[in-house]
């Protein structure tokens, strides 16, 4: 997203909201929330589960080190939640893969 269309979804965002969508469910936020805090302050604390034993994921570092947190982001994959920064209209998708290899087979 170049500079100038960063700051007219910036500029979108209403009375200090910012309206994004997680799995296609209507979210409110707050301009410079991270999507991890975002979510986290909306009570939903887990959007992954690991390859193995499936045990949920979401927030961990916080600080984009663990990347526990990977979701998809305006069908982007892979996204650190605790990085990206919430812009109006974003969609948020949880259940990323784990790992982009999986997807090729361990190929990647
Ligand atoms: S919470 Fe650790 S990388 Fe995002």
């Amino acid at each position: 997203m170049s500079t100038r269309a960063r700051g007219a979804a910036k500029t979108a965002a209403i009375g200090g909201v910012v309206r994004v969508s997680f799995d296609g469910r209507p979210l409110e936020a707050s301009p410079g929330q991270s999507v991890g805090a975002a979510l986290t302050s909306q009570g939903i604390t887990a959007w992954r589960a690991t390859r193995k034993g499936e045990r949920p994921r979401g927030l961990f570092c916080g600080i984009g080190v663990c990347f526990d947190c990977l979701l998809t982001v305006d069908g982007s994959a892979n996204q650190r939640a605790c990085l990206v920064e919430v812009r109006e209209g974003m969609e948020i998708e949880g259940s990323c893969r784990e790992d982009p290899s999986e997807e090729t087979g361990g190929r990647a």
